[in-house]
């Protein structure tokens, strides 16, 4: 099948963008508003863009009444944020933050989560989560109708266990969850790793 897609209808490029380019991580990305009201909502538009220094990147959407989401809101009036890792043990509160709640309302109340003060940044840690990048906001661009948003990472925390001194990641321990299409979501489990030999 083909689909050219000047021809192909926003639903089915939907579909056919969040089915097939998987499994995509889940940036869980959490804010502080100017008036200091918590935030934390989950971002499958989301990958690394440069390693040194580190830059992440999220696309986010309008709500469907064309205002900005409330990390888009945040991001543009603090300038800092934190992207937090979705684990196996956390996909039902990462889920609980998806749902559109109103800016005044804390998200981390909501899904159960603990705040956990960051080191170069005012918006706070997910201490749950096994690891967070604290970020400034690098640059904000649009890409037709998203926001394209760049952050800086200042500093990288990974729970005791899970890196070694030099980086390397065990992944029997992290458990990092990923998004495919639709309502399906994959775990990394230690049997399904392979590892390249050589090169
Ligand atoms: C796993 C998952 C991934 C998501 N990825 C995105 C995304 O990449 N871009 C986006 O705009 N919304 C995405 N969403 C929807 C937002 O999380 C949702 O709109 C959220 O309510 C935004 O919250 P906020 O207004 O607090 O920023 C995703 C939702 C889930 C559950």
């Amino acid at each position: 099948m083909e689909f050219v897609v000047e021809k192909t209808d926003g639903d089915t490029l939907f579909r056919l963008v969040l089915g097939l380019v998987v499994p995509r991580p889940i940036g869980w990305v959490s804010t502080v508003s100017r008036e200091g009201v918590l935030n934390i909502a989950p971002f499958s538009f989301f990958n690394a863009v440069n390693d040194e220094p580190p830059v992440l990147m999220i696309s986010v959407s309008d709500r469907d009444d064309g205002t900005p989401k409330d990390t888009v809101r945040n991001i543009l009036e603090t300038g800092e944020f934190v992207v937090n890792l979705v684990t196996e043990d956390l996909f039902e509160k990462m889920l609980v933050t998806g749902e559109d709640f109103p800016p005044e309302v804390d998200e981390f109340e909501k899904a159960g989560l603990t705040p956990e003060p960051s080191k170069f940044v005012k918006a706070p840690r997910v201490k749950e989560s096994k690891v967070s990048f604290e970020c400034r906001l690098f640059r904000h661009e649009k890409v037709y109708d998203m926001h394209l948003i760049l952050g800086e990472a200042l500093l990288i925390s990974v729970e005791d266990g899970i890196v070694d001194e030099e980086g390397r990641v065990d992944y029997n321990r992290l458990r990092i969850l990923g998004r495919l299409g639709g309502k399906y979501y994959v775990r990394v489990l230690p049997e399904c790793l392979i590892r390249a030999e050589g090169g």
